[in-house]
Parts: C-alpha cells; sequence; structure tokens
C-alpha cells in the first residue's frame, strides 16, 4: 500500500464558481508531472467523472494523453474517499455546491484533506455566499485558500471584491480568467492545460505550483 496522498478538497457553498473545472486542470497539471493522480467526484451531477470517461476515449486516439481514474461517490459514504487516498500520490475531490446541506461530510472531507481550495468569482453574490462558508472553515481550523476564478483583472469588482475577502481569508496569488479556452476543451475530456499557448493554461500552471508548495510536494 503506498504512503497516503497528498489531498486536494474543492469546495465551494456557491455553485458555478468554476469547482470541476479547476479539478479537472489541477488533476492534468499533477499527472503530468508523472504523479499518480486519482479524482474523487462527490457531485450527483458527475461532472469531473464524465469529463473523465470521455478523456479514456480521447486517449484511445490521442495516447500521449494523461489518464487517471476519477471515482464517482457519494456525499453519503464519504469515507471511502480514505480508501482511494491511501492507494495513490494525490487525490483531487470535486463536490457538489450548497454544501451547508452536509456539514458533516464537508467537515470530515475538509478534515481529511491537507489543503481545501475555495474558488470563487468576485461578484457580490459569490463574496457573500462563500464569506459564512470561508469564515467556518478558518474557526476550524482547515487550511484552506480562496482562488479567484472566471474573473476578470482589470475590473474594479474584481479588485474590491479580492480585498475584501483577504480581510478574513487567505488568497491565493493567482487568478484564473474567465476564457473560451477554459472551457471548451471539455467536450473531449481536456482542459486548458492539454492545449499549447492556450488562454488561462499559464494561470492554471501557476496555480498548481502554488499548491504543491503548500502541500510539500
Ligand atoms: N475560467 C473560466 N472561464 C470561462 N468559463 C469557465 C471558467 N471556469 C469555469 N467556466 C465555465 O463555467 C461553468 C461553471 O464552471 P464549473 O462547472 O467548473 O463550476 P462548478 O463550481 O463546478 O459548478 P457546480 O457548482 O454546478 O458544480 C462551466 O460551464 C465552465 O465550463
Ligand atoms: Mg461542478
Amino acid at each position: 500500500m503506498a504512503s497516503e496522498a497528498k489531498t486536494i478538497l474543492i469546495a465551494s457553498v456557491k455553485g458555478g464558481t468554476s469547482k470541476s473545472t479547476l479539478s479537472r486542470c489541477i488533476s492534468v497539471c499533477a499527472a503530468r508531472e508523472g504523479l499518480d493522480v486519482a479524482g474523487i467526484d462527490f457531485d450527483p451531477q458527475q461532472t469531473f467523472s464524465k469529463w473523465s470517461s470521455a478523456r479514456h476515449e480521447t486517449k484511445k486516439v490521442i495516447p500521449s494523453v494523461s489518464d487517471f481514474p476519477v471515482i464517482a461517490m457519494s456525499l453519503n459514504k464519504w469515507r471511502g474517499a480514505e480508501d482511494v487516498v491511501d492507494e495513490h500520490e494525490i487525490v483531487i475531490i470535486d463536490t457538489p455546491p450548497a454544501l451547508e446541506n452536509n456539514a458533516d461530510a464537508f467537515l470530515g472531507l475538509a478534515e481529511m484533506a491537507d489543503i481545501v481550495l475555495v474558488p470563487t468569482g468576485s461578484t457580490h453574490d459569490d463574496i457573500s455566499s462563500n464569506t459564512p462558508y470561508l469564515l467556518s472553515l478558518k474557526k476550524a481550523g482547515i487550511r484552506s485558500f480562496v482562488v479567484f476564478s472566471r474573473v476578470n483583472r482589470q475590473t474594479k469588482s474584481f479588485r474590491q471584491a479580492r480585498q475584501q475577502i483577504a480581510k478574513f481569508a487567505r488568497v491565493l496569488p493567482v487568478e484564473i480568467p474567465v476564457a473560451e479556452d477554459m472551457h471548451v476543451h471539455n467536450d473531449g475530456g481536456l482542459t486548458a492545460v492539454d492545449i499549447k499557448d492556450a488562454r488561462g493554461s499559464k494561470d492554471v500552471e501557476l496555480l498548481w505550483d502554488l499548491i504543491k508548495h503548500e502541500v510539500d510536494l
């Protein structure tokens, strides 16, 4: 049995904040470095695991595409994640929105993880939804970091949102821009980081480097 994997939980209370997008991108970055990576998909919509099935198909046509398992699991059986963590070097966990509906699972998973990433956009709705969640993670002593995603760095609203959230939560020094390349390649089980010079790919690579420092990889 391998030693325990570095575990990255990607969670936010707000829907549509790039949880699945970042789960896919980070997994691809890890696999590209030869790490034995597995994904876990706790979202009943199975965005991450369906994307992984498409990736398996693409690999049949383009063998250079990295491939790794993404396991769909029910939040009611969240402890099953421990078995996956025992078997791999790095585990990326994607979660559904509205975590407040299953507080036990989310706190349990957050405690299991080496790091919790909380993706957020920069609208007032994004910030006000995620603020109580970030405060509860802080109160519970969970290592968590905000990642701004799907944002336009040039806007005043982004700068204000970052300033506001940095008063009580740690914000990673990278923003994932809103960009077509960040979603158009998903169809074939790919990501921006699989595509040379795709917009957003350098930002995702920077995010991956920051994560590696935080989890001692
Ligand atoms: N940086 C980006 N630029 C452009 N589109 C993006 C970006 N990040 C995510 N998207 C798109 O925004 C939508 C929401 O992203 P995603 O599915 O990753 O969010 P989520 O937090 O997993 O959503 P849910 O809460 O429904 O699971 C998707 O259609 C995705 O392709
Ligand atoms: Mg999702």
